[in-house]
């Protein structure tokens, strides 16, 4: 049961204190019968409310949500083996949001989900190309030549790669650090592509998507993504 005011508010008419003016001048009707009552309670599930006349619908509210996923999490709904998957981290989420893309189950990072369609088309149709950054902890050190072969594009999977950057962070011992841009989102790319430049990855996190950053979110926590980020995607 809610507040009809709360009702009339999320179905955007007007807010809740106008909703309740609206009320009383007996503009709103439950299943047919006038209602001047503010404290009266309605069934969003079972009882028409109409507003002059009109019946009213609850606006699908847009929501949109950075989680930093942590290695071990798939991000499909639901896994065939039973394995965590990221919906379990964002419970608290009452909206029905999809993970915008994918991650690998041992890649760590940032990952979006949202309710909005047109956001989820935008960021993953190729033809955007948007650029994804990939923190990447290399087994060796690349040199120049592994350098140019990532802007030359690398055939994995019997195709060419699209230009890709890599740009070395730091060194220490048998490990390099570094961050790999690309803007395709083929099936497990960055680690095929540095396989096949003979520095297999040792652990990947995504770090940016667009001008969207993870920033210092913790690892299995997730936030709301800004008024100016959800501008920035719209914009796209
Ligand atoms: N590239 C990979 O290899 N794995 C990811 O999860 C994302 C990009």
């Amino acid at each position: 049961m809610e507040r009809l005011q709360k009702y009339i508010a999320d179905c955007g008419v007007a807010s809740r204190r106008k909703a309740e003016e609206l009320m009383l001048k007996g503009y709103v009707e439950v299943n047919g019968e006038k209602v001047t009552e503010l404290g009266t309670k309605i069934d969003p599930e079972k009882d028409e409310v109409t507003f002059k006349g009109k019946v009213l619908k609850p606006e699908k509210k847009k929501v949109y949500i950075m989680l930093n996923k942590p290695e071990g999490y798939v991000t499909t709904a639901r896994d065939q083996f039973g394995r965590p998957t990221v919906m379990d981290l964002i419970k608290d989420v009452k909206e029905r949001v999809v993970p915008v893309g994918r991650l690998d189950y041992d890649t760590s990072g940032l990952l979006l989900l949202t309710n909005d369609g047109d956001i989820v088309y935008k960021l993953t149709h190729p033809k955007n190309e948007i650029d994804k950054v990939y923190e990447a902890k290399l087994f060796g050190v690349p040199d120049s030549n592994t350098i140019n072969l990532f802007r030359r594009g690398i055939t994995i999977d019997g195709k060419k790669t699209s230009p890709a950057k890599i740009e070395l962070l730091k060194v220490d011992g048998r490990f390099s650090w570094c961050n790999i841009t690309i803007h395709e989102g083929r099936n497990r790319q960055v680690r095929k592509m540095c396989q096949a430049a003979r520095h297999p990855v040792a652990s990947l996190r995504r770090i940016a998507e667009g001008e969207i950053y993870l920033g210092d979110l913790k690892k299995g926590s997730w936030r709301y993504l800004t008024d100016k980020e959800i501008r920035y995607l719209k914009e796209l």
